[in-house]
C-alpha cells in the first residue's frame, strides 16, 4: 500500500473553492506554498485552528515548526488582543520570510519568533500556553508528547499535523524515521492518560488532544 490522499481531492477542491475568499497575505503565502511545494496546513485546517483559538478562548500559542508562518498567522488573526502566538523555525529564510507576512498582515505584535529548534525552545521555556501545535519534522513527533503535557496549562489543546502521513502508516514495509516517528507518537498520544485525543481526517490528519 502506497501513498493516497486522506480526504478525496475533489472534495478538498470544492471546500477550497467553497471557502470565502481570505486576505491578501494569506493569499500570497498560500502562492508562495504552491510554486516551492512547501507543505502548509492550507485553508481548511487553518480555519479548524481559528475556530479552535475561538472556542477555547486561547491567549497563549506555542506553534513548533513556523515554516514561513501561514499557520501562525491563522492562530494570530483568530486571538484578540493581547494574545501571543510564540513560533519556532529551523531556517532562517523561513523566519525572514515569516516576519515579513506578519508585518505586512499587522499582526506582528501577536508574535514572538524563535530560530532555532522547537523543543529546545520549549524547553528553555517557563511559561504555560493554552494551545501547542505541533508541525516538526515527524520522526521527533514522540519526543513531544511529554514536553508538550507540561508546558499546556489543566484544560489546554495540543493539536499535531500530518498525523495520518498520507496513509504511509498503514505501509509496514515502510520504515522511515519519519513514518516510525507518527506510528509511536500516534500510539503513545492516544494510550496517554493525560490527553483525551481524537484524531480528525481533514487533511493530512490533525491530532487534537485536551490536557485533563
Ligand atoms: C510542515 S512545515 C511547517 C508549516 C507551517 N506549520 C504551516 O502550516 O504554515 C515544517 C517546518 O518545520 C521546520 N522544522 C522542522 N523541524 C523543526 C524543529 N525541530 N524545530 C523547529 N522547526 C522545525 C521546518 O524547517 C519546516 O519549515
Amino acid at each position: 500500500m502506497g501513498e493516497f490522499y486522506i480526504v478525496n481531492p475533489l472534495i478538498e477542491r470544492y471546500l477550497n473553492d467553497l471557502f470565502p475568499v481570505r486576505d491578501k497575505v494569506l493569499k500570497e503565502m498560500e502562492e508562495l506554498a504552491e510554486r516551492r511545494g512547501f507543505p502548509i496546513i492550507g485553508p481548511v485546517v487553518g480555519r479548524f485552528l481559528y475556530q479552535l483559538v475561538m472556542v477555547s478562548r486561547a491567549r497563549r500559542i506555542f506553534e513548533m515548526g513556523s515554516g514561513f508562518g501561514y499557520s501562525a498567522y491563522w492562530f494570530a488573526k483568530a486571538l484578540g488582543d493581547g494574545g501571543v502566538v510564540v513560533c519556532t523555525e529551523l531556517s532562517e529564510e523561513n523566519v525572514y520570510l515569516a516576519r515579513e507576512f506578519f508585518r505586512k498582515g499587522g499582526v506582528e505584535k501577536k508574535i514572538r519568533l524563535y530560530t532555532g529548534d522547537a523543543i529546545e525552545v520549549l524547553d528553555g521555556l517557563n511559561e504555560e500556553f493554552d494551545i501547542i501545535f505541533n508541525d516538526i519534522d515527524k520522526e521527533y513527533y514522540p519526543l513531544v508528547v511529554d514536553r508538550a503535557y507540561n508546558k499546556l496549562k489543566h484544560g489546554g489543546l495540543f493539536i499535531s499535523d500530518n498525523v495520518l502521513w498520507s496513509g504511509r502508516i498503514l505501509n509496514e514495509s515502510d520504515s522511515s524515521p519519519a513514518t516510525r516517528g507518527i506510528r509511536e507518537f500516534t500510539k503513545i498520544l492516544l494510550s496517554h492518560k493525560g490527553f483525551i485525543t481524537s484524531v480528525v481526517p481533514i487533511r493530512d490528519g490533525i491530532s487534537l488532544s485536551i490536557k485533563v
